[in-house]
């Protein structure tokens, strides 16, 4: 017989968004006539169409491919230039940040970067995971043997994790014991925080102080909306040695589904052989994507090229804001619910503190039977998230009214 991963039989329950959705198709087999007014708060996902200048963009490359003069076969494998130098130009060095066009790695998104980064570190870092935290980054470390078992709360022997409290303002202290792997999200999902230049500089400065990597996930950075707050780790000097940073295109332009994103990895972060030889990463990261993909279809990074375009960023800048004025309504729906809530500055979620004596699958059910509203129940995200749960702003400003009217009437 063949033998498997095991590492993945250590995984605690399924990944939380499947689980929401075989619940909230068990409610709707068990009421389909209130599942016709189902309001879906739940993951992130996006429900504004595509800019017209991406679907512009995205039409001619097709027109291209259909013809066999500007036909064009395998792309090269961490993307095509014209994408990687707009990039590098528009969210780097426009703003005075040193990054090379060839420090840009173009993907079908940050999540599968988060999960393919780790084929070039080896398996015995000591791993800091903020909690909540987005799971993808604790379920890759467990499916690729970094981890021990996991415990009945959900959490994993191996990891250190740093909880991000209200306390706190949801960014973490610096790790007691030394780290070699350090996992950030700022804007944060699921909580919203945000984190200011000097709590990142701490972090960076604690990094190189340890030799540690920063993988920085910024996927939600165009929901800053204040100037004086970090884009990009790499504003802080210094963390072209010690960060690699993830960016979507998803959730600023609506690729969800077209998906697009792309990692930064300066050629100056570097990790050791177990003999502490040093080894540059953007060397591995290329090799590792030349030989493991040939690249995002040529039609959808023409897509992510125009949304730099003058017409492009006006409408992603739209987009947000749309979106950004979800999140305004659902934290103030929230408040004048009675219910704490945090995040919606900077970020498309709302972090909500639950009702005294109902635990988050508890708000969660209660929502879904009595409101028809789904969200995310913040133990979803680690034990820490206990005792919260995430709205998502992703809708339409009707369903955002709709959602906020339900949630006012809900009896808690
Ligand atoms: C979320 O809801 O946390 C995200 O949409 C999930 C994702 O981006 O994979």
């Amino acid at each position: 017989m063949t033998f498997v991963n095991e590492h993945y039989l250590k995984l605690r329950g399924g990944y939380l968004f499947p689980e929401i959705g075989r619940r909230v198709e068990a409610f709707g087999e068990a009421n389909p006539k209130l599942a016709e007014r189902l309001i879906r708060c739940g993951i992130g996902d996006v429900t504004e169409p595509l800019p017209p200048a991406v679907v512009t963009a995205m039409h001619h490359a097709v027109d291209e491919l259909a013809n066999r003069k500007t036909f064009r076969g395998y792309g090269p494998g961490t993307g095509y230039e014209f994408l990687r130098a707009t990039i590098a130009e528009h969210d780097f060095r426009g703003r005075g940040v040193d990054i090379a066009d060839d420090e840009i790695f173009v993907s079908d998104g940050s999540k599968c970067d988060c999960g393919a980064i780790l084929d070039i570190l080896g398996p015995n870092n000591r791993l800091a995971i903020t909690d909540p935290v987005y799971p993808v980054y604790v379920d890759t470390n467990v499916m690729a043997g970094n981890t021990g078992p996991g415990r009945d709360d959900g959490s994993y022997v191996g990891i250190e994790y740093l909880p991000c409290t209200a306390e706190n303002g949801f960014v973490p202290a610096l790790p007691g014991d030394a780290v070699e792997l350090i996992y950030l999200c700022y804007p944060n999902n699921p909580t919203g925080a945000m984190i200011t230049r000097d709590q990142l500089r701490a972090w960076v400065e604690y990094a190189l102080s340890i030799n540690a990597i920063i993988l920085y996930d910024v996927a939600y950075a165009a929901y800053i909306s204040d100037e004086s707050l970090p884009k990009t780790i790499y504003e802080i000097d210094g963390a072209r040695r010690c960060a690699i940073e993830f960016h979507s295109f998803s959730k600023n332009s609506g690729f969800t589904g077209v998906r697009c994103g792309y990692t930064v990895c300066p050629k100056d972060v570097q990790a050791v052989t177990r003999k502490e030889v040093e080894v540059p990463l953007h060397d591995l990261w290329t090799r590792r994507w030349n030989t493991k993909s040939n690249g995002v279809s040529y039609p959808v990074q023409r897509a992510a090229e125009a949304t730099y375009s003058k017409d492009g960023a006006g409408q992603i800048g739209e987009l947000v804001k749309h979106y950004l004025g979800n999140a305004k309504r659902l934290r103030e729906g929230c408040e004048s619910a009675g219910l704490t809530a945090y995040g919606g500055l900077h970020s498309p979620y709302v972090w909500v503190v639950c009702p005294e004596g109902i635990d988050s699958w508890g708000v969660f059910d209660r929502l879904l039977n009595e409101a028809q509203l789904v969200t995310t129940p913040g133990v979803g995200f680690g034990s820490c998230g206990e005792g919260y749960f995430r709205i998502s702003a992703f809708n339409t400003r009707e369903n955002t009214e709709a959602a906020v009217e339900r949630l006012r009437n809900v009896s808690w």
